[in-house]
């Protein structure tokens, strides 16, 4: 059985995050979006996996993963010229899937549970797919099942009037019987191939598709709070260390990992759940926490900082608080004296002050 992820499309609703790099890569617990996708395929015993790249920041895909050695798989590289479509993605896999079947997983969407028993069962089934289905709140904004009885009716991408709250999660388990479906498939409205039109299609043409109900945490990372918020999901599960040091009158509470070379200077609070990298200083007189990711070689002081995810290499100092905030990777904010502020921002950023 063979694995694709996808890493391609433009993360506009991400900028400026991504104007840098894909948002896949986007870190939530100090680990890019798109490892917890490759590590659950690994896991389930798919060790021969491509990777669908476009858009910006291509190259630092294959520079984080290589020829996928140091991750325990064989990765090839697949390029999508431009973000045509899920189907579209898929269908210049055709070779590299060499008529097995594969597992298809978006790089944007995190799930908790191991695919292990779904990949099992599919392996041992005669369907010609298998999905993952999740309730949702909002189901206008994914694909969505029909199902009655047990048995799926019909398929379709973000619904007006949904009949169903259930959503189709973007891992798909498939067989080469989808290339012959794509071929014939037509863009949709907004002008991509859709995979949820080429299930339908499958379902229309008589082919069996099976589901399973995902009840455990899953989450498409499409806004920065959705990131947000599967960080302190993935950060309440992580197993806790201390591989750093710690001055006087330092309070440590919760769920908590700290990187080797850290310094957590006097005077500062850890409420966990909170990782910190490698070689970071925190404090003096500063509160990290609750769920907070802090890369590595990041230096914070004097501040208070909840719910957020701050990438390598930052510099944050002064008497503030930051909370429900992403900071990319060597940004640095210094509280002035003056009332005046100097900015140098991106387009897209977002500040309130
Ligand atoms: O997350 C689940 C949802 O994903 C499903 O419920 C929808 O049926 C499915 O269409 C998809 O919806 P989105 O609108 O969220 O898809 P998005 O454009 O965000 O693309 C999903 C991932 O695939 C993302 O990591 C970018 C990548 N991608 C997307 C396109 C369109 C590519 O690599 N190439 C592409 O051409």
């Amino acid at each position: 059985m063979k694995g694709i992820i996808l890493h391609g499309g433009h993360g506009t609703r991400l900028r400026p995050l991504t104007h840098t790099g894909p948002k896949q890569l986007l870190p939530i617990a100090n680990k890019p979006m798109s490892q917890y996708c490759l590590e659950s395929l690994r896991d389930a015993g798919i060790k021969d996996i491509a990777i669908i790249i476009g858009g910006t920041g291509s190259n630092k895909v294959q520079e984080y993963y290589g020829n996928g050695e140091k991750f325990g798989v064989k990765i090839s590289y697949v390029f999508q010229d431009s973000p045509r479509g899920i189907a579209h993605a898929i269908r210049l896999c055709k070779e590299f899937v060499n008529g097995e079947k594969v597992v298809v997983f978006l790089g944007d969407n995190i799930l908790k549970k191991s695919i292990a028993d779904y990949v099992k069962k599919f392996n041992d089934s005669n369907a010609s797919a298998s999905i993952l289905l999740c309730e949702v709140d909002n189901p206008t904004q994914f694909g969505i099942a029909d199902v009655k009885d047990g048995v799926i009716k019909k398929i379709m991408e973000k619904p007006k009037n949904p009949p169903t709250n259930l959503a189709v999660t973007g891992i798909y388990l498939l067989t080469d019987t989808i290339f012959d479906i794509i071929d014939r498939l037509k863009p949709s409205w907004r002008n991509e191939y859709e995979i949820t039109d080429a299930l339908q299609m499958l379902l229309e043409e008589g082919h069996k598709i099976v589901y399973n109900t995902v009840t455990d945490y899953w989450k498409d990372t499409g806004t920065p709070h959705d990131i947000i918020h599967a960080n302190h999901v993935i950060l309440n599960d992580m197993k806790p260390y201390f591989d750093g040091t710690k001055e006087e009158n330092v309070t440590i509470s919760g769920n908590i990992m700290v990187g080797a070379g850290t310094v957590i200077k006097n005077g500062s609070k850890i409420i966990g759940p909170v990782i910190i990298g490698q070689n970071c200083k925190i404090g003096p007189n500063s509160t990290i926490g609750p769920n907070i990711s802090i890369g590595y070689d990041s230096k914070i002081s004097g501040c208070n900082i909840e719910n957020s995810i701050i990438m390598s290499g930052c510099d944050i100092n002064g008497d503030f608080t930051i909370k429900d905030s992403i900071i990319a990777f060597n940004c640095e904010i210094k509280k002035s004296d003056t009332l005046s502020k100097i900015f140098l921002l991106g387009e897209g950023t977002k500040i309130s002050l």
